[in-house]
């Protein structure tokens, strides 16, 4: 970005996590620490440890600032972020966003319905299909912020489900208009098993 449209962005006090490009290269180093719980590449061997490869810059970026902040808590990652700068999360941001992604496999029991739900909703209780924020392949949408989810653990994506339709002591952090708490809330335990199973294996 050139120094006057920096400086005009500083002017008028839109700096925010969207504007800034990290630096993939300086994020590697930055992120040794986190390898141990999320994989060196970001494709953590762990089913509570979410996989960070491939996933999109600015909603990594997002996280981590919650995580700092703590609006999201992340009891494992207590005080981890305490010393790294802005341009630190947004370097290694870049990093794992650049990384290549693992997949891993459905539950064939269960993935017919986790399919329907994840392609179609569900019109009588009202819920969206994830396809319209998440694509059809899972990828997400990187630009607007919306995660990449195909090829995440199973485990990891039940948890924040239910963490969303929690009242209290769940996911408090969601994007601007609370669109998964009020999604979470329409989902039923057998959902979370059926969709998060179908995510683990869509690529
Ligand atoms: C001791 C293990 C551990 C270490 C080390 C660790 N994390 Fe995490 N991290 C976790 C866990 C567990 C979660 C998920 C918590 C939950 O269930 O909500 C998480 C969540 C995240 C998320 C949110 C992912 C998403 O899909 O929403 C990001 C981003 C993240 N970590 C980045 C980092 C970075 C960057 C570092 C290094 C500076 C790091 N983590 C170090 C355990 C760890
Ligand atoms: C209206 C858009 C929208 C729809 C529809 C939607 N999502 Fe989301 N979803 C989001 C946004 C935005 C976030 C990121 C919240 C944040 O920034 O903290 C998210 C986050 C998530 C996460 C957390 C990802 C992570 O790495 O921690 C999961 C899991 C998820 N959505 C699953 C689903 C499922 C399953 C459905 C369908 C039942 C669905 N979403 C439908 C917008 C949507």
């Amino acid at each position: 970005m050139n120094k006057l449209i920096v400086s005009l962005l500083l002017t008028l006090g839109i700096t925010g996590v969207a504007h800034a490009a990290g630096d993939a290269t300086a994020g590697q180093a930055k992120a040794a620490v986190c390898g141990a719980c999320h994989g060196p590449d970001g494709n953590s061997m762990a089913p509570n440890f979410p996989k960070l490869a491939g996933q999109g810059e600015r909603y990594l970026n997002k996280q981590l600032h919650d995580i700092k902040s703590g609006k999201r808590t992340v009891l494992e990652m207590t005080g981890l972020l305490t010393n790294l700068s802005d341009q630190d999360l947004v370097d290694i941001s870049a990093y794992f966003a650049s990384q290549k992604g693992s997949v891993g496999a459905a539950d064939p029991k269960v993935v017919a319905r986790g399919e329907a739900l994840f392609r179609g909703g569900d019109l009588a209780k009202g819920l969206p299909a994830c396809t319209g924020c998440h694509s059809p392949n899972g990828t997400g949408n990187a630009a607007a912020g919306f995660p990449h989810l195909g090829g995440q653990h199973a485990q990891y994506v039940a948890k924040q489900l239910t963490d969303f339709r929690k009242e209290e002591g769940g996911r408090a952090n969601d994007g601007d208009t609370k669109p998964m708490q009020s999604i979470a809330k329409k989902l039923s335990d057998e959902d979370i098993a059926a969709v998060s199973s179908y995510i683990q294996g869509l690529h």
